[in-house]
């Protein structure tokens, strides 16, 4: 195990994933092996144990999901501080569940609902929602399209942003490629999928609050997508930003 050890630190992997991957491996040095050569491709760490931290909760993921970024509790913060006594939320683009999920255990009152547009996403975000015993409806749909529930009056969205040079922080490039892709990259790049889940919600005639994540890009860059006659905030954070806009 020594030897493995010293040459795959030799290879650049930091001290401290290798004492994760030892703990994880538990003495097999085949398994060892071979989960600290996947990391090595970057595979990212979430997957190889199993789970990722959000907002201090534990959330199963898997090559299905999206890995969340701790970025994103900003977001959630910020949603959390909006809801009221009657207030119901859709998470869209769930991934593994975790904004919903954390949206359902720190606000129990709200009605939550999570959609994807990837079925496999899905089964994720399920599974975690019964580890943590909450109550929440998922849905397969684009954007908004497809759901026939009543107008939340809080919509939260995390969702690919479409340009590699445009990462967040605690993101790297090699790991993002083993997510799937539909959660990363829009082939129209950058803020389209926002501007895509505007005109669906405009569509169903809501009037929700939507809080998204609009993540490095400027705020001019964000205020072009948003029609005319809503109301937009931008929310700076060190090197990261979230915007709301009320319809
Ligand atoms: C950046 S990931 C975020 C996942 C999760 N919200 C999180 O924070 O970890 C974006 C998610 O949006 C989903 N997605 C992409 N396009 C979509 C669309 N048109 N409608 C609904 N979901 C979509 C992807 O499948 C993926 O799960």
């Amino acid at each position: 195990m020594e030897q493995l050890i010293l040459y795959f630190k030799n290879k650049g992997i930091p001290s401290e994933e290798l004492d994760e991957l030892v703990n994880i491996a538990n003495g097999n040095e085949s398994f060892f092996r071979r989960i600290t050569q996947r990391r090595l491709l970057r595979e990212p760490l979430a997957y190889i144990r199993g789970y990722a931290t959000f907002y201090g909760r534990k959330f199963d993921v898997d090559k299905r999901v999206y890995v969340p970024n701790p970025e994103t509790e900003n977001l959630v913060r910020l949603l959390l501080d909006d809801l009221g006594a009657q207030s119901s939320v859709l998470d869209i683009g769930t991934g593994c569940g975790s904004i919903a999920i954390t949206a359902k255990l720190e606000r129990p009152n709200s009605k939550v609902y999570g959609c994807d547009i990837n079925p496999s996403a899905l089964e994720v975000a399920r599974a975690n929602a019964r580890r943590h015993k909450v109550d929440i409806s998922f849905f397969e749909s684009f954007y908004v399209d497809d759901l026939a529930i009543d107008a939340p009056t809080h919509i939260i969205a995390d969702m690919p942003w479409g340009n590699e040079t445009n990462i967040l922080g605690t993101d790297d490039l090699l790991e993002l490629h083993h997510m799937p892709q539909e959660a990363v990259f829009h082939p129209k790049g950058v803020l389209e999928s926002y501007r895509e889940l505007i005109t669906s919600i405009q569509k169903k005639n809501w009037k929700p609050a939507l809080f998204f994540e609009s993540g490095r890009v400027g705020e001019s860059h964000v205020r072009d997508i948003i029609p005319e006659g809503l109301n937009v905030q931008y929310v700076p954070f060190d090197n990261y930003s979230v915007t709301v806009v009320r319809f």
